[in-house]
């Protein structure tokens, strides 16, 4: 009788197959290689941070099919007087994703650890429309930004001073979004009726929602 290999020994190739399906055959890992290199450099891997006690969480980067899905279904238009701004842009491969779609609009990456910023202020130092700024993004969010991303940068005590500064910039003066993925704190913005929280659904496995400052006429 021929033998049957253990149920163990077939693991290792369920795993190979869920990775190959999770990455359509490895064509994204191809894509986000070859986009990362031509923004000199890989944005890849997690880094812990060294400012926990501030609030924050790892640095990792969303994966560029994510952002394609993440931007698809908020479905948020980018005129050419938008400024992109990433609360909490790691090694900044939203930063690539934006000049990838070919936006030569005013580009903000806010990062609060300063050996990580200045890695991607260095990468992409060659594109004089993107700004990079070091500190904490609620002191340093800048005043003309129109479309923030945030992929779960930090606990809720730093997002809830985070909504009182966009309040404190924009309220009463214009509409402005907040795409914020993996996003564990979205009750902060819930049950004001200066916000309107939509939830995407998950994309990918992590949760996203679509944040938006109301225009100046909505609040009661
Ligand atoms: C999960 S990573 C996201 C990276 C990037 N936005 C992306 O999606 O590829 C979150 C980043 O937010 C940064 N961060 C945490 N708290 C911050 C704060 N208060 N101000 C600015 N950056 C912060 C972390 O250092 C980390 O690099």
């Amino acid at each position: 009788m021929p033998r049957v290999a253990p149920v163990e020994s077939w693991l290792p190739l369920r795993r190979i197959a869920r990775r190959l399906r999770r990455t359509r055959l490895e064509w994204l890992t191809i894509r986000s290689f070859v986009l990362d290199l031509r923004y000199g450099g890989s944005c890849g891997g997690t880094r812990p941070s060294r400012f926990a006690h501030l609030g924050a969480t790892v640095t990792m980067s969303t994966e560029y099919h994510q952002l394609d899905e993440l931007f698809q279904r908020a479905g948020i238009p980018v005129g050419p007087a938008d400024v992109l701004v990433d609360i909490g842009c790691g090694k900044g491969r939203v930063i690539n994703y934006w000049l990838a779609r070919g936006y030569r609009n005013r580009i903000v990456g806010l990062e609060l650890d300063p050996d990580v910023a200045a890695a991607v202020r260095r990468r992409v130092r060659s594109w004089p429309n993107v700004a990079i700024l070091t500190g904490d993004a609620v002191d340093n969010l800048p005043g003309d930004g129109t479309i923030f991303y945030a992929f779960n940068p930090f606990d809720a005590a730093v997002m809830t001073r985070l909504k009182a500064r966009m309040e404190a910039l924009f309220l009463g003066k214009r509409q402005v979004v907040l795409l914020y993925y993996n996003c564990h704190h979205q009750g902060v913005f819930e049950h004001d009726p200066a916000w309107h929280v939509q939830l995407l659904g998950a994309v990918g496995p992590l949760p996203a929602a679509l944040i938006t400052l109301r225009a100046p006429a909505a609040r009661a």
